[in-house]
């Protein structure tokens, strides 16, 4: 099966309402363009970015009009509705055009406390009420220099995984592999790296979830630019990005979109 490629744009907490509608403008603007040549056998291509919740409503025009921009959320609610102060849940994310939330970013694991087991509740609540969920997993430094970095890996998927079985598990589940080390940092995984990490993840979706999760998108995350992105697609089994900096303006964010179509896969 030939899976979808996803390149999408993280905007973490910037871009106020004016650069996040001048930045979504921007992109689905230009996404005719830089998706117009893919590379022979290029699968389909989906791109969205993610701003913060009070820019959804602002930004989402721009999705609506160009069905091909998708409009994210960067986190969502373990449950749907009721006394959750500073939450917001699935079906209010709907409502502003959100057809997807990523969940587990290791921001949200480091800085706010998202435990595997909340990450868990999330995602089982999410694919419940009909969202796709892009599930971030990537360890730190000192496992990767450890020799831990798969096993970090893959028992945060499957800890994360927990509460959902194989009948849950289709195309509206993505994964992100994000080292940590990687993030924000300008240092990249070398394709290999990320390769690896990549089929490792996939050999345990396949192992637990059959075909179905053998066949899940798997993105890469980590100082991704418009520089980069044509040698980790080369590398095979790498399925997009999920970009942080370099997707805050319009022109960077196309540029690795152009490299994503433009880049022939392994066969
Ligand atoms: P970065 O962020 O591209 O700025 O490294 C990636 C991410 O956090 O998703």
């Amino acid at each position: 099966m030939s899976r979808t490629t996803w390149i999408l744009g993280n905007w973490k907490q910037n871009h106020r309402n004016e650069a996040a509608v001048e930045c979504a403008k921007g992109i689905a603007e230009g996404l005719e363009a830089a998706t117009a040549n893919p590379a022979q056998g290029c699968p389909q291509l989906r791109v969205g970015v993610a701003p913060t919740y009070l820019a959804l409503n602002a930004t989402a025009p721009f999705a609506r009009s160009h069905s091909e921009l998708w409009l994210l959320a960067q986190d969502v609610a373990a449950q749907e509705s009721g006394a959750f102060t500073g939450e917001v849940g699935v079906a209010m994310l709907r409502d502003a055009g959100v057809e997807a939330a990523i969940v587990g970013h290791s921001e949200r694991r480091a800085y706010y406390g998202d435990t595997n087991g909340l990450v868990a509740d999330k995602v089982a609540n999410a694919l419940e009420h009909g969202l796709t969920v892009v599930l971030c997993v990537g360890e730190s430094l000192s496992a990767r220099d450890a020799g831990e970095h798969e096993s970090t890996v893959i028992s945060q998927l499957s800890e994360s995984l927990a509460r959902v079985d194989s009948k849950a598990i289709d195309e509206r589940l993505v994964i992100a592999y994000e080292p940590v080390w990687a993030i924000g940092t300008g240092r990249t995984a070398t394709p290999e790296q990320a390769r690896d990490m990549h089929r490792a993840i996939r050999a345990h979706l396949a192992e637990t979830y059959g075909d179905t999760g053998r066949d899940r998108s798997i993105l890469y995350g980590g100082s991704v630019k418009p520089g980069n992105a044509a040698e980790l697609i080369a590398a095979g089994d790498i399925d997009g990005f999920l970009v942080g900096g370099a997707s805050l303006q319009a022109d960077s964010f196309l540029a690795i979109v152009t490299a994503a179509a433009q880049t022939a896969r392994p066969s």
